[in-house]
């Protein structure tokens, strides 16, 4: 391992201090290495003299190898003492992993370090740096000569700064165009929209940075099921803040998102059927505009997989009254993080109907009447439907072929679907229109269904009478017989 040299003389260097140096200790006695460059006024030189790696004891030759101890330039970096000069980019990850990698839990231990390298080594960065020398890579965003701790505001990744680090590529749409020209390089601006940006911008370090979706080492690309972007992982990624009482406390905004969404039918549907067609956080949220929808748009994100139901509902008188009153829309009836499957009993005048909220059944309320012509609409169908299907289940337990009447029943179905769409506009003609043609298919199912039951008995007393009749002409034969044969007996005697 090259690094074995280096962690020797790290580990001597630290048993020199007798265990783990104090935060603050001194550099170490002897860094040749640095004190020769330093007189050479190089950049490295002025830019380690504050890194954290010279305040933890590790020397140049930590990382470049050679021997320390020497004054004599040729001998502190020959190739004799392990020298390995300046690394090559692809090259750093390996290096730097040598100590923050998995094969050193020691040091990682000591320190309290994460193992960055495995992380890294799984993330798109590594696969950009494997395909191009400008890919990113652990000096990309620590930087290097000058290395801050991760909690220190002068390091580029404190949460304070990595937005800025992160979009000095994800901005550069230049430097994009050589890894991927179809990426999107308006994260950072669409950032600043959101909340988090904005109050990130006024220096709040607890909102979402980059690093609190994306990860810090294992950033994988979006399309990966693993990334805690990929949909189905979106709502423990913002729940991780959203639902932490404590976390929160100081906002004074609900958190109560996460355990909503889970039970609503869209968490059931991506979380427990891994749907991906319903919608995560982000869906209603934004990918890095997250904000919450405005009233004004509230119907316009719904909209965006329930096209029908917003086209119908912004034609419909709801729609300029719920405006006037600054409602958004479709939550006023179905909420925004627990909707929960409809039902017909939705269109009523008590609670929890979410019509109770505004009409009442006492003779004032014009729409009143409307409403309890939309529900027997609703109702004629769904009964309708529920007859038809009874009897027809009955026909065929007695054996008869109803499968015609079945099928056509299924027109019902449909017809009932696009009531429950058609309902949005809250006019009569328009559901009778959707409902009417469901509800004479049922009838006619019903009425498809009675017949084969009559048919049924038709054909049982049928043949109870023809048994009768077959018995009666075997034992009339019988008889027949039985003369002709006492016939025969009396003739032969
Ligand atoms: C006596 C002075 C002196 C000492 C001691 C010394 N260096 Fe240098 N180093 C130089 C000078 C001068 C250069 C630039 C000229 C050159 O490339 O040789 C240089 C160049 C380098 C380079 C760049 C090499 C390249 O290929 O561009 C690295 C890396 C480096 N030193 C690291 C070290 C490390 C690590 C040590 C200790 C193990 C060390 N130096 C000790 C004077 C010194
Ligand atoms: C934590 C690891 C680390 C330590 C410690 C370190 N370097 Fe480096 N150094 C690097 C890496 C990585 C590069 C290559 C950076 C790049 O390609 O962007 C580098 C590059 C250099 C270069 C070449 C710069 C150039 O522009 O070509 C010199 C010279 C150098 N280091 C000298 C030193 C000296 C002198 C010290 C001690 C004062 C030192 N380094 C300490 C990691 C380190
Ligand atoms: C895409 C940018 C990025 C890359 C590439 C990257 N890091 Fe980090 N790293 C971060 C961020 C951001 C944090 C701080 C996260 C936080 O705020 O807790 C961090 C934290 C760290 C820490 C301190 C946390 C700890 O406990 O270990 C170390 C050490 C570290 N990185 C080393 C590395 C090494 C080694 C590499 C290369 C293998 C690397 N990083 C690559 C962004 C990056
Ligand atoms: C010789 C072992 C060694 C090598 C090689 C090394 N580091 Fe470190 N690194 C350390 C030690 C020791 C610390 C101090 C940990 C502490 O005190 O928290 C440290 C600290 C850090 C920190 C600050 C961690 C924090 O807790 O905030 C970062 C960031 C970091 N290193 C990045 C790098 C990068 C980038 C490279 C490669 C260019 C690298 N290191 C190479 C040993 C090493
Ligand atoms: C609140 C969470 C969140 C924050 C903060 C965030 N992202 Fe994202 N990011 C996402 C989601 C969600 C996606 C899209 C996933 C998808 O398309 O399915 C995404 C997608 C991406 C992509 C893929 C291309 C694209 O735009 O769809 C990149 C690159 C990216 N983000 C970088 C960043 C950078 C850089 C920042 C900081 C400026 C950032 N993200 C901040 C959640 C976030
Ligand atoms: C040195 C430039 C650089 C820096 C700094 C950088 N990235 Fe990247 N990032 C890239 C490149 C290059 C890719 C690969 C693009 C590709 O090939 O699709 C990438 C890919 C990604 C992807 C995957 C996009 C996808 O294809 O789905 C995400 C997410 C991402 N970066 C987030 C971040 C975050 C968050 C930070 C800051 C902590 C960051 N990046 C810092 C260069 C960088
Ligand atoms: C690192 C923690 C963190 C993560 C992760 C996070 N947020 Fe936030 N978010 C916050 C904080 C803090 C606020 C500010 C609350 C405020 O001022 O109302 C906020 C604000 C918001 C707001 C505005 C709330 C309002 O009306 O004030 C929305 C919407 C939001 N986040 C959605 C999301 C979504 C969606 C995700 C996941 C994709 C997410 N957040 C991930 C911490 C986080
Ligand atoms: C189906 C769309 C939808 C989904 C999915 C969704 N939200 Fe919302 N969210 C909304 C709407 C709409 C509002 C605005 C409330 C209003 O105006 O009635 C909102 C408001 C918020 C707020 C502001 C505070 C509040 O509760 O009013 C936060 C924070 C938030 N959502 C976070 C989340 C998180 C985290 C998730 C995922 C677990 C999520 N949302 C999933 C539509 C959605
Ligand atoms: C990303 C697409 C998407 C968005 C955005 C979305 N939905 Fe849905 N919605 C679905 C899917 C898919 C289902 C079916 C879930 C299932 O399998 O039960 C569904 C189901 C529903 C249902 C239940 C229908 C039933 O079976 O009774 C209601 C009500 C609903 N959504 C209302 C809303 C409202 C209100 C909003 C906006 C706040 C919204 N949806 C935003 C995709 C979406
Ligand atoms: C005034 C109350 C009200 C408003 C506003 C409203 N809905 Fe509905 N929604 C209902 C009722 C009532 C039903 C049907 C109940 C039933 O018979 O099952 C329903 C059913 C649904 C269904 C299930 C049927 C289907 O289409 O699959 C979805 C999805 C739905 N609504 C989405 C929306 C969306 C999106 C909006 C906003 C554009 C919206 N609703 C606005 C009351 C409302
Ligand atoms: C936030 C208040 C509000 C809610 C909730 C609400 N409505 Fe309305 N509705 C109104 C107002 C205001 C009007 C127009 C004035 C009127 O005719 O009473 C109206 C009108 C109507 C009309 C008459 C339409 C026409 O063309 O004349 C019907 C039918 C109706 N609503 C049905 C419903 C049903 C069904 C629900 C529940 C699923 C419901 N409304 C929920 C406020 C509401």
């Amino acid at each position: 391992m090259r690094a074995g040299t280096n962690l020797v003389l790290l580990v001597a260097a630290l048993l020199a201090f007798g265990g783990p140096p104090p935060a603050e200790a001194a550099p170490p006695a002897r860094d040749e290495c640095f004190t020769c460059h330093q007189e050479q006024e190089t950049p490295e030189a002025a830019g380690y003299s504050h890194d954290i790696h010279r305040a933890r004891g590790v020397t140049c030759a930590g990382c470049h190898g050679g021997d320390p101890t020497s004054d004599d330039g040729d001998i502190a970096m020959s190739k004799a003492k392990g020298f390995r000069g300046v690394p090559k980019k692809q090259d750093i990850p390996a290096l730097c992993g040598s100590c923050h990698g998995g094969e050193n839990e020691g040091l990682r231990a000591r320190y309290k370090l994460e193992d960055a390298l495995t992380d890294y080594k799984e993330s798109a960065h590594a696969k950009s740096l494997d395909a191009n020398t400008k890919g990113a890579q652990c000096v990309s965003c620590h930087g290097v000569h000058g290395i801050a701790a991760v909690t220190d505001p002068k390091s580029p990744v404190h949460p304070t700064r990595v937005v800025d680090t992160c979009a000095k590529c994800h901005g550069n749409a230049a430097y994009m165009r050589d890894f991927n020209p179809g990426l999107p390089v308006d994260q950072k601006e669409k950032y600043l929209t959101s909340i988090h940006g904005k109050k990130h911008a006024a220096g709040d370090a607890k909102v979402a940075t980059c690093v609190s979706c994306h990860s810090n080492h294992a950033v994988r690309t979006v399309k990966d099921p693993r990334s805690p972007v990929y949909p189905t992982q979106i709502p423990a990624t913002c729940a991780h803040c959203h639902a932490d009482a404590k976390y929160m406390a100081r906002y004074g905004i609900p958190t109560s998102q996460y355990e909503d969404y889970k039970g609503s039918v869209h968490g059931k549907a991506l979380l427990e059927k891994s749907d991906l067609n319903a919608p995560a956080c982000n869906s209603c949220h934004g990918n890095h505009g997250a904000a919450p929808p405005g009233v004004a748009s509230v119907v316009a994100v719904c909209g965006q997989c329930h096209q029908s139901n917003e086209q119908l509902y912004e034609g419909s008188v709801h729609k300029e009254h719920f405006e006037k009153k600054n409602l958004g829309g479709c939550v006023v009836c179905h909420g925004n993080h627990g909707v929960q499957p409809t039902a017909d009993t939705m269109v009523a005048f008590e609670e929890p109907s979410p019509c109770a909220s505004c009409h009442v059944d006492d003779g004032t309320d014009e729409a009143a009447p409307k409403i309890h012509r939309l529900r027997a609409l609703l109702d004629s169908l769904t009964v309708g439907q529920e007859k038809a299907e009874e009897v027809l289940a009955r026909a065929e337990n007695l054996g008869m072929d109803v499968s015609d009447a079945g099928y056509t029943l299924k027109d019902a179905h449909q017809a009932q679907v696009q009531s429950r769409v058609a309902i949005h506009s809250f006019r009569e003609e328009d559901l009778e229109e959707a409902a009417r043609p469901g509800i004479v298919v049922a009838a006619e199912a019903e009425k498809a269904g009675q017949d084969a039951i009559g048919e049924y008995r038709f054909r049982r007393q049928g043949l109870v009478v023809s048994t009768l009749i077959v018995t009666f002409a075997v034992i009339l034969l019988w008889l027949k017989i039985r003369q002709i044969e006492r016939r025969q007996r009396d003739e032969d005697a």
